[in-house]
C-alpha cells in the first residue's frame, strides 16, 4: 500500500483488520495524512480511534510522510480541560492504533496534534518504533506520545516526542519494553502507570529507559500507582538519562489520585522492587530531586541509585532526597545523598 508523496489525503475514521495472507506487508506513507477536521465525522463510529490495524501480523508502516491529527477541534471541547462546557466530550481519537498485532514496525513518520494519545500499543507483541516525530502543543491536553499497554517486547529508539502530556506511557500487563535514545519535551515525561486503579493485580515487568534527554517537562522518569493496587512492578532499569531543567526527575508516586489527597488509604499497594537508577545527570527544577514516595502498606525494595548527579535549576537553590518506605542501596557519586533505608 503507497500513500504517494506531494499529496494531502483527507482520510476518514479508517480500521485496517486481519488476519491477512501474507507473512509481510509493507505501508508506505510518503505523503500527508490528515485527519477531518470536526467531531462529526466520527458520529456513530468509536470516537477514540481516528486510524486502526487490528489483528495485522508482520506489518511496517514507513514514511517518510506525515499524520496530522488536527487537534485543536477535539482539544477545545474535551471535557478534561472544559468541564463546564455543555456537550463536552471525555473520550478523543488517537492518531494510529495497533491492536493485537504481532511484529509490527512504525518508522519515519512526522505525527501531529493528535486530539488524544497519538499512537497505542495494545495487545502486542514485537513491536519496533523508531525514527519517530510526534509533536502537539506544550498546552495539549492528555495528549500522550506513546500509550503501551498489554503488549510484550516494544522497542522504541531514536524518537523525538514532544507532545505536551507523557511522551510514552507503560500501563498493565506489559514487559519487555526497551526506550532508547529519545527525547522527550516538552511533556510530562516518561511513566510506568498509572497503575491499579481498580483495585486490580497488576503486572508489569523489565521496562528499560536508556539514553533519554528530557528538556523542561514537568516530570522526568515517573512510577506511578492507585493505592488501591496489588501486584507487582518489577525490574527497571533508568541508565544515562540527562534532565534539562525538569521538575520531579525522579520519582515514585504510589498515592496517584485524581484528586491530590483524594484517595482513601488502603492496606494494599503495588510492590514496586528491582529499580536501578545509574548514571542519571543535569538540573531539577523542584526542590525534591529523587522522591521515592512508596506505598505505607508495601514498601519498595532492591532500589540502587547508582552515579548520579542532580544539580538545581536556579543556581544556589537546594535539591534534596526524599524518600518514604523505600529500601536499597546506593553506589557512586549520588547527588542529592540517598534517602533509602538499607
Ligand atoms: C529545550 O527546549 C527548548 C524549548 O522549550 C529549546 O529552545 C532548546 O533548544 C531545547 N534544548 C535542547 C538541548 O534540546
Ligand atoms: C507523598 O505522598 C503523600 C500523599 O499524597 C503526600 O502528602 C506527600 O507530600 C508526598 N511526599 C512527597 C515528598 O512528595
Amino acid at each position: 500500500m503507497l500513500v504517494p508523496d506531494g499529496n494531502t489525503f483527507l482520510v476518514h475514521p479508517m480500521a485496517f483488520a486481519g488476519p491477512c495472507k501474507p507473512t509481510s506487508i509493507s505501508f508506505l506513507i510518503s505523503g500527508i495524512i490528515i485527519a477531518p477536521n470536526s467531531p462529526e465525522s466520527w458520529k456513530g463510529r468509536n470516537q477514540g480511534r481516528w486510524l486502526i490495524f487490528k489483528g495485522v501480523d508482520g506489518l511496517s508502516v514507513d514514511g517518510p510522510g506525515m499524520l496530522d491529527g488536527r487537534g485543536k477541534g477535539w482539544w477545545d471541547i474535551l471535557c478534561a480541560t472544559h468541564r463546564h462546557l455543555p456537550g463536552c466530550v471525555k473520550l478523543a481519537p488517537t492518531v494510529i492504533s495497533f491492536l493485537q498485532c504481532n511484529k509490527v514496525s512504525l518508522s519515519n513518520i512526522l505525527v501531529v496534534d493528535s486530539p488524544q494519545t497519538h499512537i497505542l500499543i495494545t495487545g502486542c507483541n514485537n513491536v519496533v518504533i523508531r525514527y519517530l516525530s510526534i509533536k502537539s502543543p506544550e498546552t495539549s491536553p492528555n495528549t500522550d506520545g506513546i500509550h503501551i499497554s498489554s503488549s510484550h517486547g516494544v522497542f522504541i529508539h531514536n524518537t523525538n516526542i514532544g507532545s505536551g502530556d507523557d511522551c510514552v506511557s507503560i500501563g498493565d500487563h506489559t514487559s519487555d519494553i526497551y526506550i532508547t535514545d529519545v527525547d522527550c519535551g516538552p511533556g510530562h515525561g516518561v511513566s510506568i502507570g498509572s497503575l491499579g486503579r481498580s483495585g486490580n493485580e497488576v503486572k508489569v515487568d523489565n521496562i528499560n529507559v536508556i539514553r533519554v534527554r528530557f528538556n523542561k517537562t514537568t516530570n522526568g522518569v515517573r512510577i506511578k500507582t492507585w493505592q488501591v493496587g496489588r501486584g507487582h512492578v518489577r525490574g527497571v532499569l533508568y541508565e544515562d538519562v540527562n534532565f534539562m531543567d525538569v521538575s520531579n526527575p525522579i520519582i515514585i508516586d504510589q498515592y496517584y489520585c485524581d484528586v491530590r489527597g483524594g484517595c482513601e488509604s488502603t492496606r494494599t499497594g503495588v510492590q514496586i522492587s528491582d529499580v536501578r537508577y545509574a548514571g542519571i545527570f543535569g538540573t531539577s527544577k523542584s526542590k525534591v530531586a529523587i522522591n521515592l514516595n512508596c506505598s505505607q502498606a508495601v514498601a519498595c525494595t532492591d532500589i540502587l541509585l547508582d552515579t548520579i548527579l542532580l544539580a538545581p535549576s536556579t543556581p544556589g537553590k537546594k535539591v534534596i532526597s526524599s524518600c518514604n518506605n523505600a529500601y536499597g542501596s546506593s553506589a557512586g557519586i549520588v547527588e542529592p545523598e540517598s534517602c533509602l533505608l538499607e
